[in-house]
């Protein structure tokens, strides 16, 4: 299992609660958004696996695609701050994803994770502007424009069920 840094949240809902509250992050808090974005992958992935339309199932895919990709580039934004290899760990050795359950793809879920998305994007703009390296802050841009767009296509997603349900 991946060691979590001294004083990180021990688990997933505690690492989201914490980060939000991060306006110029430390390298534990960096650490722990590399985590939180690997285990976003696994997320999405398990939303897709419990949805019987094909096409929902490849947006969820693709955010989650773009998630480890985030998780990637955040240890990349470790390595140009602190000068030291960090690696991106396996799914079965993220302590973020130990003993997680599997939610079922609902408009309250939707509605949390449009919000939750969105503000993903504001969060890296922040963290951007606080960053005194200029490539590391572009990187975290890059990131926080493309939770802006998994926030989109929630709502797509979420038309598309709201949709449904009012269909006689
Ligand atoms: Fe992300
Ligand atoms: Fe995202």
């Amino acid at each position: 299992m991946y060691a979590l840094p001294p004083g990180a949240p021990s688990n997933l809902a505690d690492a989201f609660d914490h980060l939000a509250s991060v306006r110029v992050p430390t390298v534990t808090d960096l650490t722990v958004m590399m985590l939180v974005e690997a285990a976003g992958k696994q997320m999405y992935d398990d939303l897709a696996d419990g949805c019987a339309d094909a096409g929902v199932r490849r947006l969820l895919q693709d955010s989650g695609r773009d998630e480890m990709v985030h998780a990637h580039r955040m240890a990349e934004v470790l390595q140009l701050l602190t000068r030291v290899p960090y690696l991106v760990p396996e799914n079965s050795d993220n302590p973020y994803l130990a003993g997680r359950g599997k939610p079922d793809l609902s408009i309250p879920l939707l509605d949390h994770l449009i919000e939750a998305e969105a503000n993903g994007q504001t969060l890296y703009e922040t963290w951007a502007a606080n960053c005194p390296n200029q490539e590391a802050a572009m990187l975290m841009r890059t990131s926080g424009r493309e939770e802006m767009s998994h926030s989109l296509r929630l709502r797509q997603i979420r038309e598309g069920m709201a949709g449904e349900m009012v269909t006689p």
